[in-house]
């Protein structure tokens, strides 16, 4: 059976309660500092307001304690007013549903919006609790998803909502399911997979499953000094997890072939401004890698330049010190330069996205570059996320 998509829904004149992911990143008082997840919803929007439906939105933002307002969406309210040129009005901050909310979503008319507060700050939410779901099912005739980042969370929002309404899936969520799941399916080749961030703890499952996949997989970051660890070379102090050798030590033996590690690292003695980074082949027990070093940056470029299929996650180093970005930024540029000649490239995780602005690149530079961490790396093991089981069948 096919799910429902927003397209099969007759929406004209109903209340519409839309899951989004706004878990945008801020300053110390909340003010949007990214604004790609809020860009990412307006299809869906647009396509509800030009039906003549009215729009309840709802999102969680960050895991507050309690109501910390730093993660309000009142200043994601703020911008999506100035992105889609219409109104929302915004709910109170407590409780997160009440009458006061009753009363504000059953007035809206065909063609306006309003925004809940920050779903998190109910516990009931993470705790996935069926009483908040029935409570924002009662709010809206119909539900959309199109919060792809949340799905692989037993929220109460992503799998509780959809047992008390017709529930169908937005156009973001369509393409994260569209583009990830051409990853799972055949691929041209070499298929190139790029592993970085910091620890191999919570991306074992992925790794793991990229290696019985790919032609490569080149791995930079905490997860590349593991691997080193295990074949027994220094590390220094640079991040890696010796609880995880027996598995890093595993995986070496498995796909000795596929596995493509630092030749040379770029070190420092501490993280900070009076600390200049050096290259080197073997890291000295004092130092901690932040970068990877020229010669491997040169392997990665060959490796990437012949790929045909590309899937990148996690920062090759320490790159939020622009000058420890270079092994990110080549991947970043690399990856790019494949678009024009037809290769599939994707990129996942909040950090390499982050890291393609910092490099001046552009998401059209790459085939799709998913709004999802966490979810993306679930989805692309090939398991089912709750939310995406969660949705209606027709
Ligand atoms: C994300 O940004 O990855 C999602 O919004 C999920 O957030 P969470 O990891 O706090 O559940």
């Amino acid at each position: 059976m096919r799910k429902l998509f927003i397209e099969d829904l007759e929406l004209t004149g109903k209340r519409v309660l839309v899951r989004l992911d706004y878990n945008v990143p801020g300053d110390e008082v909340g003010n949007v500092t990214n604004d790609a997840r809020i860009l990412a919803s307006l299809p869906t929007l647009r396509h509800i307001l030009a039906e003549g439906a009215s729009l309840i939105l709802c999102s969680h933002r960050s895991r507050p304690k309690g109501d910390e307002p730093r993660y309000s969406l009142r200043p994601v309210a703020r911008r999506l007013e100035g992105l889609i040129g219409l109104p929302v009005k915004m709910a109170r901050r407590k409780p997160v549903i009440s009458d006061e909310v009753q009363n504000m979503a059953a007035a809206l008319k065909p063609g306006e919006l309003m925004m809940l507060e920050n779903l998190r700050y109910d516990p009931r939410e993470r705790q996935g609790r069926n009483e908040l779901a029935r409570e924002l099912a009662s709010l809206a005739d119909l539900f959309i998803n199109d919060a792809f980042p949340v799905c692989h969370r037993n929220n109460a929002s992503i799998v509780g909502v959809p047992k008390f309404l017709t529930t169908a899936y937005g156009y973001q969520l369509k393409n994260e399911i569209e583009y990830l799941s051409r990853l799972l399916g055949e691929v041209q080749r070499p298929y190139v997979g790029i592993m970085g961030g910091a620890k191999i703890s919570t991306k074992l499952g992925v790794v793991k499953s990229f290696l019985g996949r790919v032609d490569k997989l080149l791995v930079g970051g905490g997860i590349a000094y593991t691997f080193l660890a295990a074949l027994g070379r220094e590390v220094g102090r640079s991040i890696h997890e010796p609880d995880y050798l027996v598995y890093a030590k595993d995986l070496l033996l498995r796909y000795p072939d596929k596995i493509v590690l630092p030749t040379d690292n770029y070190v420092v003695e501490e993280i900070g401004p009076e600390y200049e980074a050096r290259l080197v082949e073997e890291i000295p027990a004092d130092h901690m890698a932040v970068d990877i070093g020229d010669e491997t940056q040169k392997r990665f470029a060959e490796e990437i330049a012949r790929a045909r299929t590309v899937f990148w996650n996690g920062p090759l180093g320490y790159f939020e010190d622009e000058r420890f970005a270079g092994g990110t930024r080549l991947v970043a540029r690399e990856v790019a330069k494949l678009k024009a000649s037809g290769a599939f490239t994707v990129i996942g995780g909040g950090d390499s996205v982050a890291a393609i602005d910092q490099a001046g690149l552009h998401y059209t530079d790459y085939s799709f570059v998913s709004t999802g961490g966490g979810a993306s790396l679930v989805f692309v093991q090939g398991k089912e996320l709750p939310g995406i089981a969660a949705l209606t069948d027709k």
